[in-house]
């Protein structure tokens, strides 16, 4: 949750004003209050003062080495370019000889990346030029530019402007006060004109709003600019609640990487959010490429592209086809550290994302339960509640794996303890979900209360365990508990420490079947400077706040992650749930998008936000349902969980100040329409299931842009209300109040063509098209020429699916063709890890319909069975199906149903784990 804008008496009289607010922009800094932004934007183009020195390169077996020089400054760096697995480049440059060592981020990266062979292939005075397979980089040595080409195709230009800066650390030259009787003033005498850092008031200190920020190590910005000729749009950079192509910032503010919890933030805006994930893809018809900014501080990152030049501002607005080739520049600022980016060369979509995740990891398997439903709200306030919510949810039918409980479980909000008046008997609360299935998650966040019966509090403060201000002293701020330290999670004794709490022999009323939500972990402060820590605070190793603030959230939310693997002794896969996220977050939690809305405009900002986190690497992505703050009404509400139906995570959740919506509070026909997508969801659990699978195994993500499966249809690039599920289904929300009609884009122009998930409908004009809706359903399609894997029995939750049938359907394409996969195993373990699965290949091919397995390791045994096959588009005159498999062959009824043309081959009771054909006899 967000704090509330005023802390103290204040804080607690509006916890009982509802009053409808937008974001309080004073509270956030614009990159002209912050002075190294300031100072980076104002770098004019053309004018780089760095070269490389010829006559300094060497390489190792993979790297190769150079100094700089800066002739304004005449400070002296060292470059490293080094070639990675899968046209990769990793470029690094810092100080040759820094006063003090410059932060390098640690823990984004899931190990040191893969290295290969790199070869100098040509050396002149003007240029150096290193390949690697089929993508090569010229560095042009004056003015420095690095280039990097695709076979021949120019992809990614670094310092192509000239906006390279990187502000060496210095000594500070202390001024004698004007006027001061007998003060000699110094002239520092210096052959070079220097960087004009001094001359900046908020160089050596700074002030925002009533917080000074003392800046002991002065100046020490970097900042780097890159072009990309022939792409058209960039994308990435998460979190913002903006539209999912990038918009340019020409004449605004640039977007913000600074994790901060905004409260009540507004759609369509640059502004920081909880997240800062520094990957940005750029995309044209002939390439994808990215670069990944790997720095954990501050971040301000400017976009410009050829319509830079039109009227219109917005480069969604951009109508392509003129002379020019469109290209988009993207300029990178950050506060402090290194320079160390990583340049990926594609060449699709997919190859992207997958070298942006062989970099920082992908999300291990979640266990399939956390796929299902969850249910939640500031606050289930007591055990009764718990109760009444669980069973009405079979009252009404609904499925639901999930209960979740936020801050008020706590003992006055200290993490670790319950209630004990509310919660007197947890243990049995627990057993009570686990008899009928389902789950719980209870919230613990970073914050400590700082209070002398607190055993944690105590524990922290005689070992030394909380972040310290510079002089040793124990930083104290206000969050929930009031008055707050927090523990320094960069500490490997203090993650043991903390890590050790989740135990079950520590943290009492909890068991393997409770599951962890850590919020607040930007870390939020409410009488901090944004809401959040001060920069000059001091980390484990020395480091500023400054220096790690990005990643800080993930340092908390990989110790939960271990600690979950180690208190269940490695037989259950940790679910976390996390506000804050970084680069490499996707290897510990789930994310979602914050305390949004109960808007319209929140609904339809949820989707390009989860797109923009899934490209970054976090495809475990939702938002609350319903909207945070404010009442949805019935139709809104309605919307959201349709809507919410195709996100990854699927959770329901509201503020402490909101009416009570649980699914059955609204008119009974809301409460059918909850049921029912609901009930889609379970159907197609098997499909998210396999896709998270195949995420874990490719880096893909489970949800895409139309453009990574259509990179060259220009119509599509803007497209973000719209999105894949795998490459199978297109969803289109309704996310428009009281429409009959919604616009829906077809992609493939016309090779593909989709199929209402519902009426088996075939839409074959490609393009915009208008479609007729009612308030029941959103369109949903499938794509011809794939097999999707359903299971049809409506159950409790997912627990009570694990070993019914499954439903295949089959959608042939032009050639009648089709083919996709499944994959099966236990759902909880990691036993899947020794082979334990069944990993299928279905392919169709007009006639026969076969199951292979995708490799021999499948030692996993299955309950569940074949139940039917759908088959859309199907040859004419089918009479029967014959089965066969290794046991032998049995002929099956088929139905042919000419309404929607759907042929259905009905129980062919193979066991899934079993290899089979199935063909159609005329
Ligand atoms: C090449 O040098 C880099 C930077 O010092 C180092 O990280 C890498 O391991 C070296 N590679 C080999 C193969 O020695
Ligand atoms: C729930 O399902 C049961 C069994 O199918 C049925 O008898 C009951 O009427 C349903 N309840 C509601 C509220 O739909
Ligand atoms: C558990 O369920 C039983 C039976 O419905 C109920 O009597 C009991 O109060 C529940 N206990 C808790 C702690 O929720
Ligand atoms: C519920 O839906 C049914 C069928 O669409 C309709 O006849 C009925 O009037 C609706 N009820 C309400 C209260 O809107």
């Amino acid at each position: 949750m967000a704090p509330f804008r005023k802390f103290g008496v204040l804080f607690l009289l509006l916890c009982f004003v509802f009053t409808v607010q937008s974001v309080d922009r004073d509270n956030f800094k614009t990159c002209e209050q912050s002075s190294f932004c300031r100072r980076c934007r104002k770098v004019e183009a053309g004018k780089s003062p760095y070269q490389l020195l010829a006559n300094t390169v060497s390489q190792n077996y993979s790297t190769l080495f150079a100094e700089l020089f800066n002739k304004d400054t005449g400070v002296y760096y060292v470059l490293q370019l080094t070639a990675l697995e899968e046209n990769t480049f990793r470029l690094h440059i810092n100080e040759k000889n820094p006063l003090k060592p410059r932060y390098e981020v640690e823990h984004a990266l899931q190990g040191v990346p893969n290295q290969i062979k790199l070869t100098i292939s040509e050396k002149t005075d003007d240029h150096t030029t290193v390949t690697n397979g089929p993508s090569k980089i010229v560095i042009y040595h004056t003015p420095l530019k690095i280039d990097s080409y695709f076979g021949d195709q120019l992809v990614i230009s670094a310092n192509a402007r000239g906006l390279m800066r990187f502000e060496h650390l210095r000594t500070k030259v202390e001024k004698p006060t004007e006027g001061e009787e007998g003060a000699i003033v110094e002239e520092v005498i210096s052959e070079y004109p220097g960087d004009g850092a001094e001359s900046d008031p908020g160089a050596w200190e700074e002030n925002f709003k009533s917080h000074h920020d003392s800046k002991p190590n002065g100046p020490e910005a970097i900042a780097l600019d890159f072009s990309f000729p022939g792409a058209e749009f960039a994308y990435g950079i998460p979190q913002h609640a903006d539209s999912f192509a990038l918009k340019s910032t020409k004449g605004i503010d640039p977007y913000r990487l600074y994790n901060l919890d905004v409260f009540e933030y507004e759609v369509n805006e640059r502004m920081a959010l909880y997240g800062s994930i520094p990957v940005l893809y750029a995309h044209g018809k002939e390439l994808t490429s990215g670069v990944f900014w790997h720095n954990a501080a501050e971040t301000w990152v400017d976009i410009r592209s050829s319509t830079d030049n039109n009227v219109v501002e917005s480069i969604v607005n951009f109508v392509s086809g003129g002379v020019k080739k469109p290209q988009v520049d993207a300029h990178f600022i950050s506060e402090s550290g290194v320079i160390d980016v990583f340049f990926l060369l594609g060449p699709s979509p997919l190859d992207t994302f997958r070298q942006y995740t062989l970099l920082t990891g992908v999300t291990p398997l979640p266990q399939l339960f956390t796929l299902g439903y969850h249910q939640c709200r500031w606050n289930y306030n007591d055990e009764q509640d718990v109760i009444d919510v669980n069973r009405n949810f079979d009252q009404y039918n609904i499925s639901m794996d999930v209960m979740w409980l936020d801050i008020e479980y706590t003992d006055n909000k200290k993490y670790f303890t319950w209630d004990s008046r509310k919660f007197s008997k947890p243990l049995e609360m627990i057993e009570n979900l686990t008899n009928v299935g389902r789950k719980l998650v209870v919230i613990i966040d970073p914050h400590i209360k700082r209070d002398n019966g607190y055993f944690i509090h105590n524990d922290a403060t005689d070992n030394g365990y909380y972040v310290k201000h510079a002089d040793g002293k124990d930083y104290e701020g206000w969050c929930w508990p009031g008055s707050s330290s927090y523990l320094d999670f960069f500490s490997p004794k203090i993650r043991d420490y903390f890590g050790d709490q989740y135990g079950l022999d520590k943290f009492h009323g909890t068991t393997n079947d409770v599951y962890i939500w850590n919020d607040m972990n930007e870390p939020s402060v409410f009488n901090g400077p944004e809401i959040t820590m001060p920069k000059d605070l001091i980390h484990y190793g020395g480091w500023e706040h400054r220096d790690v603030h990005n990643i800080n959230g993930l340092m908390f939310t990989s110790v939960t992650y271990d600690a979950l693997i180690k208190r269940s002794q490695g037989t259950r896969r940790p679910f976390v749930l996390t506000r804050s996220h970084f680069a490499g977050s996707q290897r510990y939690a789930a994310v979602w998008t914050g305390d949004n809305a109960a808007e319209w405009s929140h609904l339809r900002i949820s989707y390009p936000m989860c797109l923009s986190t899934a490209v970054a690497g976090m495809s475990f992505c939702g938002a609350d349902i319903g909207g945070f703050f404010k009442n949805p009404d019935a139709e809104l509400f309605t919307r959201w969980n349709q809507a919410g139906v195709w996100l990854p995570f699927f959770r329901q959740h509201a503020h402490i100040e909101t009416k009570r919506r649980e699914p059955w509070l609204f008119d009974d026909n809301t409460t059918r329409r909850v049921r029912d997508a609901i009930a889609l969801r379970y159907s197609y659990l098997p499909l998210w299931y396999t896709l998270f699978r195949e995420h874990e195994i490719k880096g893909y993500p489970v949800i895409r842009p139309l453009w990574a499966h259509y990179p060259a249809e220009f119509n599509s690039f803007a497209i973000d209300d719209q999105l894949l599920v795998g490459d199978a289904i297109l969803v289109r929300p309704v996310t428009e109040a009281s429409v009959t009609e919604v616009t829906v884009y077809f992609p493939g122009e016309g090779k593909d063509k989709w199929y209402d998930i519902n009426t088996m409908e075939e839409y074959s004009t490609p393009g915009n098209v208008r479609i007729p809706v009612n308030i029941d359903m959103i369109p949903v399609y499938q794509r011809s020429g794939t097999i999707v894997p359903r299971k049809m029995r409506n159950r409790r939750s997912s627990v009570a699916m694990k070993d019914d049938p499954y439903t295949l359907v089959v959608i042939g394409d032009n050639m009648k063709k089709a083919s996709g996969t499944l994959y099966i195993d236990d759902e909880t373990s990691f036993e899947y890890r020794q082979g334990k699965y069944i990993y299928l290949q279905l392919f169709f091919d007009g006639n026969v319909l076969s199951s292979k397995h995708i490799d021999k390791l499948n030692k996993f045994e299955t309950k569940s069975w074949l139940e039917r096959v759908n088959i859309v588009n199907a040859p004419q005159n089918v009479k029967s199906a014959k089965l066969v498999t290794k046991s032998g062959s049995t002929t099956l009824e088929v139905n042919f149903n000419p309404n929607n043309k759907v042929l259905t081959i009905r129980k062919p009771a193979v066991n899934m784990g079993e290899e089979w054909t199935i063909e159609l006899i005329r």
